[in-house]
């Protein structure tokens, strides 16, 4: 009940939203990842990981594909609630890893899958939902309901590849 069906229904025929699956390895979900960055030589074995990690916490993490009719991957994005003290004990949408296959861009796909995360946000309680993007993507999000706010910032370990302690 937290994937709209509006969204649903106003995708090209044959195409589907649904949350991740752990099959979706198989389906090109990291290839689809690398059109967005570098993604890494992740095994199944790390993929199965981190989707059990988020499975089982996926009252807060919510990543999300479009499928295409021959059944691959060809759209994803993830909202993740924060908890916060402030605003009463709010919640915050953070938007992230918003991709779609780059012969299917166009067609209205990333908005879709915006669509469908601002939704989550709503039907969560999130006073918010942001993100953060590259100058060239600003009028992509203005398109999908979004507005400028504040700046971004960034600080980079000295590390290139540290190892995940948490
Ligand atoms: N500049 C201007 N307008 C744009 C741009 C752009 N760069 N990209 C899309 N739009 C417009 C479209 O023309 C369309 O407008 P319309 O409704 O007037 O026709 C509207 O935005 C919706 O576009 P979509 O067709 O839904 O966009 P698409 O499916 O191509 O997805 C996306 C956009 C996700 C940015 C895609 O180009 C992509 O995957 N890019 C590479 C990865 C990337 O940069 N992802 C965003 C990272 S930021 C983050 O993850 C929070």
């Amino acid at each position: 009940d937290l994937i709209s069906s509006e969204v649903q229904a106003a995708l090209p025929k044959g195409h589907t939203i649904r949350p991740l699956s752990s099959k979706d390895y198989e389906k090109g979900f990291l290839q689809l990842l690398t059109v967005l960055t570098v993604v890494g030589d992740i095994s199944k074995a790390q993929f199965l990981e981190r989707f059990h990690y988020l499975k089982a916490h996926n009252h807060e993490y919510f990543t999300l594909v479009i499928v295409s009719p021959e059944d691959r991957i060809i759209g994803a994005g993830t909202i993740f609630i924060e908890r916060k003290f402030i605003r009463n004990t709010g919640l915050v949408g953070h938007i992230e890893d918003i991709v779609v296959d780059e012969k299917q861009q166009g067609k209205k796909l990333g908005l879709r899958i915006i669509q469908a995360l601002k939704y989550i946000g709503m039907k969560t309680g999130c006073y918010k939902v942001i993100l953060d993007c590259d100058e060239k993507n600003v009028p992509f999000y203005q398109k999908c309901g979004f507005t400028r706010k504040g700046c971004e910032m960034a600080w980079y370990t000295a590390d290139d590849s540290p190892k995940a302690k948490l």
